[in-house]
């Protein structure tokens, strides 16, 4: 079978490559094999194979923060999975066409969904919901600003914002991001730059903003907290820019603004599975009735895996970069 694999960290489309791997053979009683459908490529992933991320795996290794597929193996002791259920691997190393897992690992989504949504379902869409949620109690009405808003996390918490009747500023760095992101609920949409609290104010009327969500960091994170009002909370989950995160030592001390951080590894490490199950049953659900979908801009085979991730690692994307690992796209 063929799996991605890097035995050196470094620039992602040069040290990671499609080779050939043993299978991965009979399942133990409470593991899994599953079929690869779908996964993409992340900026975690990117991230890792650089070597820059908070865990460097040990070389070699496969790189994979999630995908989808389709079960084709149960161990003795599995019970609620069978072959031909189409599941989420909540494990990583998913760059394979084939994945030996515990079961537990794996969350059952309906057979018939959109298998390169479900494959983008563990990450980003968790990500906004438990940002959305879980640090500022907002209610029907009320405003939260972020950056890096056409991104998969962003464009899947304007979605569910909308829904829950959020209103949501979206900093962009493109003015053809406009558009399309006003298409999927986006109440405000705009670019970054000098005088963005300024823009912010005129295009919201004044309006109280509780809650910034942050993936650039550096500059753009002290000017969304300069859209709060006093006593607003500004979560940083990304690196984008690669500078630290800066919020204006005035905005601390007179405006009482707060920083603080949302990494999804550590909430999925010590969640109880109950809440984690119920977290991507509602997803999917969600997922199924339009709520949750990331725009997908192409889909390569995993022969093609340094195109895909040179592609990938592009800025000024219109959505995901995918792989379907065991058929070719299209
Ligand atoms: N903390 C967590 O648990 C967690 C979970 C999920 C994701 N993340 C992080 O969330 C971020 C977004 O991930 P994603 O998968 O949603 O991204 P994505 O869909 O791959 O999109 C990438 C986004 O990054 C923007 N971008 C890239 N470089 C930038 C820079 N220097 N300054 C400003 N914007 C930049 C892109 O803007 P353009 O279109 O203008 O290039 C685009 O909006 C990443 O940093 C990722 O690591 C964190």
């Amino acid at each position: 079978m063929k799996i991605v694999s890097f035995a050196a960290f470094g620039v992602p489309s040069e040290v990671a490559a499609c080779i050939e791997a043993p299978d991965v053979g009979a399942p133990g009683d409470d593991e899994i094999i599953i079929e690869v459908e779908a996964f993409p490529i992340n900026p975690v992933d990117l991230l890792t194979i650089q070597g820059l991320y908070a865990s460097r795996p040990a070389l070699p290794a496969t790189p994979g923060s999630e995908g989808a597929g389709q079960v084709v193996t149960v161990g003795k002791s599995v019970v609620g999975l069978r072959p031909g259920d189409r599941v989420v691997n909540l494990g990583r190393d998913n760059w394979a066409q084939r994945l030996k897992i515990k079961a537990t690992q794996a969350i059952k989504v309906p057979s018939e969904g959109d298998v390169l949504q479900q494959a983008m379902l563990k990450v980003n869409p968790a990500t906004a919901l438990l940002m959305l949620r879980n640090f500022v109690q907002l209610t029907a009405g009320d405003w939260l600003i972020q950056d890096a808003a056409n991104s998969g996390v962003g464009t899947s918490l304007i979605r569910l914002a909308k829904a829950a009747g959020v209103r949501t500023v979206n900093v962009v760095r493109r003015e053809t991001l406009i558009a399309p992101l006003q298409a999927i609920g986006a109440d405000v949409v705009v670019i970054d730059g000098e005088d963005l609290a300024a823009r912010v104010a005129k295009a919201t009327g004044e309006a109280p903003i509780k809650l910034a969500i942050d993936a650039v960091a550096g500059e753009t994170c002290q000017r969304l907290a300069q859209c709060l009002t006093e006593g607003g909370t500004v979560v940083n989950y990304g690196l984008l820019s690669g500078q630290p995160c800066t919020v204006a030592a005035a905005d601390v001390i007179f405006r009482g603004i707060t920083l603080t951080g949302f990494w999804l590894s550590k909430h999925l490490g010590q969640a109880p599975r109950q809440d984690i199950e119920a977290l991507y049953q509602e997803l999917s659900q969600r997922m199924a009735e339009g709520d949750v979908h990331v725009p997908v801009e192409a889909t390569y085979g995993i022969d093609e895996i340094q195109t895909a991730l040179a592609h990938a690692a592009r800025s000024g994307r219109d959505g995901k970069i995918l792989v379907t690992p065991n058929r070719k796209p299209g």
